[in-house]
């Protein structure tokens, strides 16, 4: 038997959003004031008016959420479940912040138990949030990914992740060498990627934590195993854009410390990107790269202002947390602050633009956007109920809103975990 959700609908008629998504989101938005969700075996049947499917599908189970909002469940392109407990620590920039507050804690994960325990809780948050798959760095650490994974796949969910690897410019404990890099990295790859819905995606730190022996070993893992994606960080600082350049004096910029190694490509996701040379976002657009844009972390790690705009028509653009360097497990969080950064370079983005970052924008960075992401027949069926008057203040506010779109924003500004009312994974309703 099939299930009908019932509530407002919001999707995205996906044809309208291959080239400029932000401009088009607004046009490609569909919102069905009444309006419904069939679920059948794991997989979106049918959206559309409630009246038309209570009477298509007259035998299915009905979920009535009111006036609530049914989405898709957000994707968060890039995070660090490693760093949950040190979320939200205080006062450093990115190479003091590594030193000080992360590596200390990703040590941690070299026990197991511990491991488990963070990833328990990270998936715990992350669903609280209405977080349905993520792309998430481990730790150095085997054991961290099958941690990973195995709390991924206890919940059905659709999760990527890598171990990170780090063989110079990090403390003791917390080095791989480029062949342990290569041979751990295989084998996890071989045991969980495309195991139920789960991948394996190989994660180089950035190019300061790693030889180019490293980076050179993990681009022939990636040449061999090129439907992997493979995920690092680049240009975030300057600080750490003087450092990459002076480790790597013969390279033209930082996207050249992967590039020269076989570490770019379509498949390949780079977290920030923020202080591009023009160069550098031209062989991004080559390859059909993705950038993950991470904006609760640049603010909070003192990184930048993300250059929207100027990328999001002509690349793939993801939404993330970068939690622990972003400050929130909330993509609602993360849009507002993307709407903030867009308001500091004075082109702020749609709230129809917002939450495609989240959902349909981040999956397509994942080369994902055909299964998850979105509403639509044949889809995942990962999705999230949302109350639009989840707070005093949001509620009082949504006595003034006159538009769906005005709704919406006051919930992405305003709005945290109190605003998911469930989860849907794969069809089934999450407890
Ligand atoms: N650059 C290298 N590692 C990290 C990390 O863990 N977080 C962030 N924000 N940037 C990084
Ligand atoms: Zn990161």
């Amino acid at each position: 038997m099939c299930d009908l959700l019932l509530g407002q609908v919001i999707c995205f008629n996906d044809t309208a959003m291959t080239t400029a998504p932000l401009d088009n989101a607004a046009f490609a938005m569909v919102h069905h004031t009444q309006g419904g969700v069939v679920v059948d075996q794991g997989k979106i049947q049918a959206v559309g008016p409630a009246v038309d499917l209570r009477k298509a599908y007259p035998d299915a189970r009905i979920h009535d959420y009111g006036t609530k909002l049914i989405s898709a469940g957000f994707i968060d392109a890039h995070v660090h479940f490693a760093q949950t407990a040190i979320v939200a620590s205080w006062g450093k920039r990115l190479i003091d912040w590594l030193n000080t507050y992360t590596f200390p804690e990703e040590m941690r994960f070299d026990n197991i138990d511990y491991a488990r325990a963070v990833a328990r809780t990270y998936f715990d948050l992350a669903l609280s949030n209405g977080t349905t798959t993520m792309c998430s760095f481990a730790t150095i650490h085997p054991q961290s990914v099958d941690a990973f994974f195995t709390e991924a796949r206890s919940r059905g969910m659709r999760a990527l992740a890598g171990k990170t690897c780090m063989d110079r410019n990090a403390p003791d404990g917390l080095r791989d060498t480029a062949q342990s890099a290569y041979d751990d990295s295989l084998a996890l790859l071989n045991r969980w990627h495309g195991q139920d819905r789960l991948s394996y995606v190989i994660t180089p730190r950035f190019s300061p934590t790693s030889t180019e022996g490293q980076l050179r070993a993990l681009g022939s893992l990636w040449a061999e195993h090129p439907d992997c994606l493979m995920q690092t960080h680049l240009s975030e600082q300057t600080d750490e854009v003087e450092w990459v350049k002076s480790l790597f004096p013969q390279a033209r910029d930082y996207l050249d410390t992967y590039e020269a190694f076989g570490l770019l490509g379509a498949n390949g996701i780079y977290g920030h990107a923020i202080h591009l040379e023009p160069r550098e976002v031209d062989r991004l657009r080559e390859h059909n790269s993705a950038i993950a844009h991470c904006p609760t972390s640049n603010t909070f790690i003192g990184s930048g202002i993300f250059p929207m705009t100027d990328l999001a028509d002509t690349l793939r653009v993801g939404l993330a947390t970068d939690t622990g360097g972003g400050s929130s497990f909330s993509m609602l969080r993360t849009m507002a602050a993307a709407y903030e950064l867009g308001q500091l370079r004075g082109t702020p983005l749609t709230p129809p633009a917002l939450w495609w970052l989240a959902t349909q924008g981040a999956a397509r960075s994942l080369h994902l956007e055909d299964r998850i992401g979105n509403i639509a027949p044949g889809m995942e069926a990962d999705l999230i109920v949302i109350d639009l008057e989840s707070t005093p203040a949001i509620k009082q506010r949504m006595t003034r809103a006159e538009t769906f779109q005005e709704a919406l924003f006051a919930t992405i500004m305003m709005g945290d975990d109190r605003a998911i009312d469930q989860v849907w994974i794969n069809g089934k309703k999450h407890d």
